[in-house]
């Protein structure tokens, strides 16, 4: 029969050249990676091959690997935190590994256990623990990819695969902790996802053509996209965020809206739920995961009922807007009088949670 995904098969060669760990001050994220990487392979005639830890290097790949032609390709984005009490944390790790699981469906790439994977992934960060920074504000990115290694140009489903696992120390995303608000270039004539399409899945071809959308917004004066859809001019996500919307609603009412994942234009991030579940166990104002469309947004603008936007990812964590521009008009937050109060108590609350949760256990799931 087929092999099948054991982390109790993994096996460790460790670096003979462990490298300096930068200065936790001083990080680019994306740019640092540690001594080591896990690699798992598949093939569709023998199943999932032992998982190996090896020193991190260089892939060797046949030329015409799936992967690099047909994008078949899917990634994760998570990370690990180091608590003042010195124990590793997790953030929810099992909500990326099924992401990671329904995105590998969709992307006709083979089935895997989860809880193995997530298994050999801790023994990753366990093997390179020291490169978990020893600061409250900075942590280890874990970056699982999953591609297809298929050495032929025949589009279909891969009959070869591999799975390997990257991670580097990132800092925060704001430098000081001190929010700063982006302006967005909301422009309907760039699309990210569309009904029937992947957009709910975490693939690398989601992600790659909006860079010259970024570029363009960057050209009109603003940092980020705010990617709308449909005749509606549904507000969907910022850049490579899930968005927020935090407003009085006619009725006087104070709600916290973000747009609904039934649709499948929405990435459903685990920042993003992790928001929710929070704001919905306070509840001091009313949560809604609906579809909000451009004109509604201006009036409430026009009416000064919007208190705050922010975008929420596992990368910056959440990311205050400042302005929109739209149809050659800028429209301002009223940041200046609202500030970032939802914003940063979300900041502070979620990464209270991430280093400080009391465990005594290494690597244990918050
Ligand atoms: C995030 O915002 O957490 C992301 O998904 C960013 C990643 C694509 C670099």
């Amino acid at each position: 029969g087929l092999f099948l995904m054991q982390a109790a098969d993994l096996s460790v060669e460790r670096s003979k050249r462990p490298q300096p760990k930068p200065d936790p001050s001083s990080l680019v994220f994306g740019k640092h990676f540690s001594d080591h990487m896990l690699v798992i392979n598949w093939s569709e005639a023998e199943g999932w091959d032992r998982p190996q830890i090896k020193p991190f290097q260089n892939l060797s790949l046949h030329p015409a690997s799936s992967a690099l032609h047909y994008s078949i390709e899917l990634f994760e984005g998570m990370k690990a935190f180091r608590g003042a009490d010195n124990h590793i944390r997790l953030f929810r790790p099992m909500l990326n590994m099924e992401r990671m699981h329904r995105s590998a469906t969709r992307s006709s790439l083979p089935s895997f256990d989860k809880s193995e994977l997530l298994q050999c992934i801790k023994k990753l960060v366990e093997l390179d623990q020291d490169w978990v920074p020893f600061s409250q504000s900075a942590s280890l990115y874990i970056r699982p990819t999953f591609i297809g290694t298929e050495p032929s140009l025949g589009v279909s489903r891969p009959s070869k695969a591999m799975i390997f696992v990257i991670v580097g120390p990132v800092g925060p995303y704001f430098a000081t902790g001190s929010f700063n608000p982006v302006s967005l270039l909301a422009d309907p004539a760039f699309v990210r996802a569309w009904k029937g399409g992947v957009g709910a899945y975490k693939m690398g071809g989601n992600y790659g053509p909006t860079i010259a959308v970024q570029s363009e917004a960057v050209k009109r004066g603003c940092q980020q996209v705010l990617w709308l859809y449909g005749p509606e001019e549904e507000i969907t996500e910022v850049g490579t965020m899930n968005l927020f919307i935090y407003w009085t609603k006619p009725n006087g009412e104070k709600e916290l809206l973000t747009p609904p994942l039934e649709d499948g234009l929405i990435l459903p991030g685990v920042t993003r739920q992790s928001l929710l579940d929070l704001a919905r166990s306070w509840g001091e104002f009313t949560v809604t995961e609906r579809t909000l469309g451009m004109k509604e947004m201006l009036s409430a603008l026009e009416s000064g009922r919007v208190l705050e936007v922010f975008g929420a990812g596992t990368a910056c964590v959440v990311c205050p807007v400042g302005s929109l521009l739209y149809k050659g008009q800028t429209f301002q937050i009223p940041i200046e009088k609202n500030g970032t109060k939802l914003a940063e108590r979300f900041y502070k609350e979620l990464t209270d949670i991430q280093v400080k949760t009391p465990t005594r256990v290494t690597l244990q799931h918050v």
